[in-house]
């Protein structure tokens, strides 16, 4: 049996210690620590500013918990699991430094109001720190796009050879995502920010609080109207994890690019030696583990979704116990979120090498130029739909011949059509294929130019 617990003397006899063990989360839950520890002062000056304690009091708390952040920060205050949450250790503390004041902390809160607090403090300053990160991501596919404008890759649909691009257009389709999922971070975080402390267990408190103040201390925009929602509302966090989903599959889904690209099948990239491993047992082996462990990892993050909708789904009104389990969930969120964003950012500024002339053999060696030859003659007034079924049937005769659109003769040219001229053989050429598309939000290089300088004036923008 362990020691006599902090609640009540109703309880006589202290916990089973395999229970005590078990209803413990402090071994995870210490994570928020230091917001627990800023939600309790801004608490304590509420308290004092209200004259509910003295201000004296109120002074003494509140260099009580300073003193309690600084033996943790100097590893002098490591709670173990008899105190069973960070919210018991933190007080439990307070009152050995402090004496009987320390007692006066929880007046007119309960930690489900306190737990509520802390987290939303944590996860206000992850996704800040995430925020942050995307645009650093964002920075260095915006560099990379603006060295590749005139570099050419095949574009595919079903995976199969469509129409060439400009490597600058595809690497600015994943900065477009990961704008929407800075976007997104932007919007979660307004619902984050708002204060649950003050709904006291779940009704609310008999003491003459402000928490508007205490709320405002603590950089909150709102309060909660409905202490019982404020209790008990997990949507911030399953919204963030939502969030963090959507960045993990885009990161996911260029992983997979980099994972196909750097394939002997592909060619399109060589990896660094700095991002790369080797194989224990063949040595002529260049594994892609970061995109594979990103692509990996994104599974977990959708998981840590699944949980938490299913932790909440069957919860009566106010706080249950279960809550307590939302926490592994959401730091193992931002921790994978963050460790994949940092090294997909690492691996595409410094440990992948395009291969330009791989790339250029890959775009001149298909039929990604058939559109291009109806559209040619649906320029020329011939109906697109006839056009092309006309370019299906060249394909067709040039695969038999075992030649490209690019080596039939102008005869053969206008044996097929009387509108075909010399002029065809440059409209065909990939490079013209990337430039023709110059409508809005194409691959066409004007195109590119404008939608690179937009997406890095975004960068500094708080938009
Ligand atoms: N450790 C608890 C949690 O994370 C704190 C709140 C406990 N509240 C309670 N009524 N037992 O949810």
């Amino acid at each position: 049996m362990t020691e006599k617990k902090t609640w009540s003397d109703r309880f006589e006899s202290a916990l089973h210690p395999a229970i005590a063990r078990f209803n413990a989360s402090i071994g995870f839950d210490i994570e928020l620590i230091e917001y627990d520890i800023a939600g309790s002062i801004a608490h304590a000056q509420m308290l004092a500013h209200t004259g509910i304690i003295s201000a004296s009091e109120g002074e003494q708390l509140v260099e009580g918990l300073q003193q309690v952040l600084q033996e943790y920060q100097r590893g002098e205050f490591q709670p173990t699991v008899d105190a069973e949450d960070v919210h018991f250790a933190v007080e439990r503390r307070l009152t050995e430094i402090t004496g009987d004041v320390g007692k006066k902390l929880h007046t007119a809160r309960s930690r489900n109001d306190q737990v509520g607090t802390d987290t939303r403090l944590y996860l206000r300053d992850r996704i800040g720190k995430i925020k942050t990160q995307l645009r650093e991501f964002q920075r260095v596919l915006i560099d990379l796009a603006e060295q590749n404008i005139e570099t050419l890759i095949p574009g595919y649909t079903h995976l199969q050879r469509a129409q060439p691009l400009s490597l600058a257009h595809h690497l600015l389709a994943y900065v477009e995502m990961s704008q929407r999922d800075w976007e997104r971070l932007t919007d979660v975080a307004k619902r984050v920010n708002i204060s649950p402390l003050g709904s006291g267990a779940l009704a609310g408190t008999t003491f003459p609080i402000d928490r508007h103040y205490s709320a405002k201390l603590l950089g909150f925009e709102r309060v909660y109207n409905n202490s019982l929602d404020g209790v008990s509302d997990r949507d911030f966090a399953i919204e963030f994890a939502c969030s963090a989903s959507l960045i993990m599959v885009h990161l996911s889904r260029l992983a997979e690019e980099v994972i196909l690209w750097s394939s002997e099948e592909f060619r399109f990239v060589t990896l660094k030696d700095s991002c790369a491993t080797g194989s224990s047992i063949m040595p002529q082996k260049k594994n892609p583990d970061v995109p594979e462990l990103v692509r990996g990892k994104t599974g977990r993050v959708f998981g840590h979704l699944q949980g938490l909708l299913v932790l909440m789904k069957g919860l009566p009104l106010a706080y249950n116990k279960d809550l307590q389990d939302d926490k592994e969930a959401l730091f193992d969120t931002v921790k994978t979120v963050q460790a994949c964003l940092e090294a997909m950012t690492i691996l595409m500024a410094e440990g992948l090498e395009f291969r330009p002339s791989r790339l250029q053999e890959a775009v001149e060696s298909d039929f990604s130029n058939a559109t291009d030859v109806a559209d040619y003659l649906a320029a020329k007034g011939v109906p697109f739909r006839e056009a092309y079924n006309l370019v299906g049937k060249v394909v067709k005769t040039s695969l038999g011949a075992g030649k490209l659109l690019k080596d039939l003769s102008l005869d053969e040219w206008k044996a097929l059509h009387e509108a075909f001229e010399a002029d065809i053989y440059e409209a065909i050429s990939p490079r013209q294929v990337v430039a023709a598309r110059n409508s809005y939000g194409g691959t066409g290089f004007e195109q590119v130019q404008q939608a690179l300088d937009m997406a890095r004036s975004r960068l500094n923008s708080d938009t």
